[in-house]
């Protein structure tokens, strides 16, 4: 049996059949082959699935693709507009937030989430909040200061 779902993802409209049973992340890496959502865990642990559902950070591992029908959802791929990356995205370049990269989309779109929904982030914040996305490789320090710095830089964009 399969249902009928319409949402949008990355900004643009989608109607899909998918199996009730189907979470989000396999809709979106298998169905719609939005492979920039990872898979760590799939127990909502790691945090590598993290995308924006209407604008909030959830683990897409851990809803179902069918509880998405109506709603907006935004993974890495719709980051990036016109080809310049988001600040978030460029403030984990320019900061080494990275090393294999694993983490790195759900860290992007937890850390934007985070700035958006706050005026002025500490580094105890940052360290508090994200505390369910792991990385296994950076040790944390560049990460943080990347979330410092591109929410410093989302604020400046407006
Ligand atoms: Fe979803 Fe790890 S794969 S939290
Ligand atoms: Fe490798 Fe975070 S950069 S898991």
């Amino acid at each position: 049996m399969t249902l009928s779902i319409s949402l949008t993802v990355n900004g643009k409209p989608v109607t899909a059949d998918v199996e009730p049973h189907i979470l989000l992340v396999q809709f979106l890496r298998e169905q719609l082959r939005l492979t920039g959502t990872h898979i760590g865990c799939d127990t909502a642990q790691c945090g590598a699935c993290t995308v924006h559902l209407d604008g909030r950070a959830i683990k897409s591992c851990n809803i179902l693709a069918v509880q998405a029908d109506g709603l907006e959802v935004t993974t890495i791929e719709g980051m990036t507009k016109d080809g310049e990356l988001h600040p978030m995205q460029a403030a984990f370049k320019d900061c080494h937030g990275l090393q294999c990269g694993f983490c790195t989309p759900g860290m992007v779109m937890s850390a934007s989430a985070l700035a958006a929904e706050s005026s002025g982030l500490t580094e105890e914040e940052v360290r508090e909040q994200l505390d369910g996305n792991l990385c296994r490789c950076t040790g944390y320090h560049n990460i943080v200061k990347a979330v410092l710095q591109g929410a410093e830089a989302m604020k400046a964009s407006g």
